[in-house]
C-alpha cells in the first residue's frame, strides 16, 4: 500500500506485574513513540495504542509472590506503568487497561463469533494439574527444561531463552512454579485454534510481507517449516482470573491470555473513537504497524493474524517492526534478579534528563541484533554527543546572537559555497530522515539528525564569527543567520526523538512545531524575528553518578550470588573450633544400609582404631569407588544410631548449590589419624 489514509499503531501491552525498564523503552516504546511523533508532523491521521496486559499467569503469579489478590497487583502496576511512560513523553493516544468492560465484552463477543462459526476444535487432552495447588498448569505456571535449547526455566508457553513456543506437555522435567511439586495428568475440554489447518493461509500472508525486518520474517519462516509444523492451539485456560469463556458448557475456564490481549488493541481503539473504530481496525487503507520485542513475534504475525483471518472483516498487519533484546553490563536484564534500570528510578537519580536516555538508547537500540546497555556509554553519549555537539552548537548561536544582534535574526548577506552546502544539507535533512525512520531505521535515522548538528558546529569553528564580528560585519550577520536556520532545523527534526528538548528549544527560538513537509523550506527563522537567550539544553553527567550506577548492579550482583549460597553462620570462638576433633581418615568398607535409598555404612580407618560410621551419600557413590578414599573425619561426634547401627563419628562433605555432594579431602600424603587444625 502506497499512501495510507490512516495509521493504527500499537506497543506491545506490557503485564501489569512489575514496573517497566530500560528494555522495554528499547525494544518497543521509544521506537514506536518515534515513528508516531514524525506520523503526526506529518499530519497524518494516526492512532497510538497501548495499555496493560492484566490477564494471565503472570498476574497469579505476582500475586501469589506478594501475598496480594490479583486484582491489587494489576491495579499497583497500571499506575506506575502509566506514569513511567508519561514521564518519558511515550505519547500513547490511549493507554487503557485489559480489565476494562468495554475489553472483556470486545474478547467474548469475538471468540463467539468464532465458534459460531466453527473456527475452533474442542478437545479433551490430559493436562498438567498441580493437586496441591489444585490447579491446572499451563504458561507461566509450569517451568522446565526447553526441548529445543535445554534451557532449564523455560515456560510452558515459551522459552525465553530461544524464543521457542512451546506447549507444557513438551517440557522435560516439568514443575509446577505454584507448589515447586512435579505435576500429574489430569483431563480437561478445551477450544483450539487449529493453526495446521490455516498454516497455507497464514505462509501466503508471511510470504506477501518479504519486506518485514530479516529478523521478524526469518522467525515466521521458521516456525512454518518447522519439522511439525504449525500446531493447534488452545485458546482457553483453567483459572478464575481472566475473561470468562462467553459459552454455557465452559465454566471455570477463561480466554487465553493471548487471545484476549492483542483484541485490546481493538478495544483500547473503541473506547478512544467510538463508532469510528472500523476505521482504524477494518479498511484496507489503514496502515497496521504492531511495534513489539521479538518474544512477542509469533502472537503477533501468526496467531492473532490467523484469530482476524477466521473472524473476517478486519484488515491484517501490515508491519511488525519487532527489537531484539538490550542487555545490560553484558547479562540478560533480569526482573527477578534486579538486573534492570528501572525507569521510575532512573528519573529520581537523573531528574529532567530524559531525552539523555532516549538519545542513548535510540542510538544503541536492539534493531537487527541483541544490544548492550553500559553506563559508560551512556554518559559518554550524553557528554561527547547531546552537550558537546547539539546542546554546544545551539547554545554557541542563542548566546551570539544576543551578544551581537539582541536576539534579533539579521539579514545575510551574499551567500558563499559553503553556506549554501549548509543550506543544502538542512533542506535534505526531513528527508533523509524521513525515509529512515519510514522504514523503521531509528538508530540511523538519530545519526543522521546529530550528523546535522556537527556540521553546524563545523560551520561555526570554520567561519569564526566571533572573529569576523569585528572585522567583517555582514560576513558575521550572513553566518549568523544560516547556523540560526540550522539550530532551528533542529528545533523540528528533534521532536520525535527529543521531545523534551525540543519543545525547549522551540520556546528559545519563538517557533511553533512545523509541519515535516514544511521544513524543506530554507528559512525558518526570518531576519527580524527575535529569539531568546534560552538555558542549556543539556547537562553534563559526571563520573561520580556514572559509578553510584554501577555499585548499585553490583549490589545486585553481590546479593544475586549471595542469594545462590547457604546462608553464613552466626562467628564462632576460637574454644567452639578446638572442641572438634578432626581426623585424617581412610574409608576401608562400605556398604548400603538395606531399605534405605540414601544410607551408606562404611568403616573408616583412624590409625589408631577403626569406626563404623553411617553416612547419607549413597545417591552420589558407588560403594566400590570410594574404598582407599581419605577422608576428613568428625571422631568425637558423640555415637548415634541410625537405622539400627550405631555411628561412630561423621564425614565432613562438600554440599554445592545444586544439592550434589563431594567429600572434604586431605592430600593423598596425609598419614591417617594425622588432626586436622
Ligand atoms: O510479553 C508481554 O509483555 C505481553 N504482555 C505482551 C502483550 S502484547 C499484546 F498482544 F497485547
Ligand atoms: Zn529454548
Amino acid at each position: 500500500m502506497q499512501d495510507p489514509k490512516r495509521y493504527t499503531v500499537t506497543a506491545a501491552l506490557p503485564y501489569a506485574n512489575g514496573p517497566v525498564h530500560i528494555g522495554h523503552l528499547a525494544g518497543c516504546y521509544l521506537p514506536a513513540d518515534i515513528y508516531v511523533r514524525f506520523l503526526r508532523q506529518n499530519q497524518k491521521d494516526v492512532k497510538f495504542i497501548c495499555g496493560t496486559d492484566e490477564h494471565g499467569a503472570a498476574i497469579n503469579i505476582k500475586a501469589q509472590k506478594e501475598g496480594i489478590s490479583p486484582q491489587e497487583v494489576v491495579d499497583r502496576y497500571h499506575g506506575i506503568i502509566d506514569q513511567a511512560f508519561k514521564d518519558f513523553g511515550i505519547d500513547f493516544d490511549i493507554f487503557s487497561r485489559t480489565s476494562k468492560e468495554v475489553h472483556h465484552k470486545t474478547a467474548q463477543d469475538f471468540f463467539l463469533k468464532l465458534h459460531e462459526q466453527g473456527a475452533f476444535e474442542e478437545q479433551t487432552t490430559e493436562q498438567y494439574f498441580d493437586p496441591e495447588a489444585q490447579q491446572f498448569l499451563a504458561d507461566r505456571f509450569i517451568v522446565g527444561q526447553c526441548p529445543n535449547c535445554g534451557f532449564e526455566e523455560a515456560y510452558g508457553d515459551q522459552c525465553e531463552n530461544c524464543g521457542s513456543t512451546l506447549s507444557a506437555n513438551e517440557l522435560i522435567n516439568p514443575k509446577s512454579r505454584l507448589s515447586g511439586s512435579a505435576p500429574v495428568k489430569k483431563e480437561t475440554k478445551h477450544w483450539f485454534l487449529p493453526l495446521n489447518h490455516l498454516s497455507g493461509k497464514i505462509r501466503n500472508y508471511i510470504q506477501a510481507h518479504k519486506n518485514w525486518k530479516p529478523n521478524v520474517y526469518g522467525q515466521c519462516m521458521s516456525w512454518l517449516d518447522s519439522g511439525d509444523g504449525l500446531q493447534a492451539r488452545s485458546m482457553t485456560r483453567d483459572l478464575d482470573w481472566g475473561i470468562q469463556v462467553p459459552l454455557k458448557d465452559a465454566e471455570g475456564k477463561v480466554l487465553y491470555v493471548w487471545f484476549d490481549a492483542p483484541i485490546g488493541y481493538i478495544s483500547a481503539t473503541k473506547e478512544l473513537v467510538g463508532d469510528d473504530w472500523t476505521k482504524y481496525w477494518q479498511s484496507d487503507d489503514t496502515q497496521l504497524v504492531h511495534f513489539i520485542g521479538k518474544d512477542n513475534i509469533v502472537f503477533h504475525c501468526i496467531i492473532f493474524p490467523a484469530l482476524l483471518m477466521e473472524h473476517g472483516g478486519y484488515h491484517l498487519p501490515d508491519a511488525v517492526p519487532a527489537n531484539e533484546f538490550l542487555n545490560l553490563e553484558g547479562q540478560k536484564i533480569s526482573t527477578s534478579r534486579n538486573w534492570a534500570v528501572w525507569l521510575h528510578e532512573y528519573l529520581e537519580d537523573f531528574p529532567n534528563q530524559q531525552d539523555a536516555l532516549r538519545y542513548a538508547l535510540c542510538a544503541n537500540a536492539p534493531e537487527t541484533k541483541d544490544n548492550d546497555f553500559t553506563w559508560k556509554d551512556f554518559q559518554s553519549r550524553n557528554n561527547n554527543e547531546l552537550v558537546a555537539i547539539l546542546g554546544n552548537f545551539v547554545n554557541r548561536v542563542l548566546v551570539l546572537m544576543q551578544k551581537y544582534y539582541q536576539g534579533k535574526i539579521p539579514a545575510p548577506d551574499t551567500l558563499q559555497a559553503q553556506d549554501q552546502e549548509v543550506l543544502q544539507n538542512l533542506t535534505q535533512a526531513p528527508n533523509l530522515i524521513g525515509e529512515a525512520l519510514g522504514k523503521f531505521r531509528f538508530r540511523e535515522a538519530q545519526t543522521a539528525l546529530m550528523q546535522l548538528a556537527r556540521a553546524g558546529n563545523k560551520y561555526l569553528a570554520e567561519e569564526e564569527p566571533w572573529k569576523s564580528v569585528k572585522t567583517n560585519p555582514e560576513r558575521t550577520q550572513t553566518v549568523m543567520y544560516v547556523a540560526a536556520q540550522v539550530a532551528a532545523q533542529l528545533s523540528q527534526l528533534m521532536e520525535p526523538f527529543l521531545p523534551h528538548s525540543a519543545a525547549k528549544l522551540r520556546t528559545y527560538l519563538n517557533l511553533p512545531l512545523l509541519n515535516w513537509g514544511q521544513l524543506e523550506q530554507q528559512e525558518l527563522l526570518i531576519p527580524g524575528h527575535t529569539v531568546e537567550k534560552g538555558a542549556l539544553l543539556f547537562q553534563k553527567i559526571e563520573d561520580a553518578a556514572i559509578e553510584a550506577q554501577r555499585e548499585k548492579l553490583e549490589a545486585s550482583r553481590k546479593a544475586n550470588a549471595a542469594a545462590q549460597y547457604a546462608p553464613s553462620k552466626e562467628p564462632a570462638s576460637f574454644d567452639d573450633f578446638t572442641k572438634m576433633d578432626l581426623r585424617v581418615g581412610e574409608i576401608t568398607q562400605a556398604q548400603k544400609v538395606p531399605k534405605t535409598s540414601k544410607l551408606l555404612k562404611l568403616e573408616v580407618n583412624l590409625g589408631f582404631e577403626k569406626r563404623t560410621i553411617v553416612s547419607g551419600i549413597s545417591q552420589f557413590f558407588n560403594p566400590d569407588e570410594i574404598i582407599g578414599q581419605k577422608v576428613v573425619v568428625l571422631a568425637n561426634l558423640k555415637p548415634r544410631k541410625i537405622k539400627g547401627i550405631a555411628s561412630e563419628g561423621m564425614i565432613l562433605m562438600a554440599d554445592d548449590r545444586s544439592g550434589n555432594l563431594h567429600f572434604a579431602t586431605v592430600a593423598k600424603e596425609a598419614e591417617v589419624g594425622s588432626t586436622i587444625s
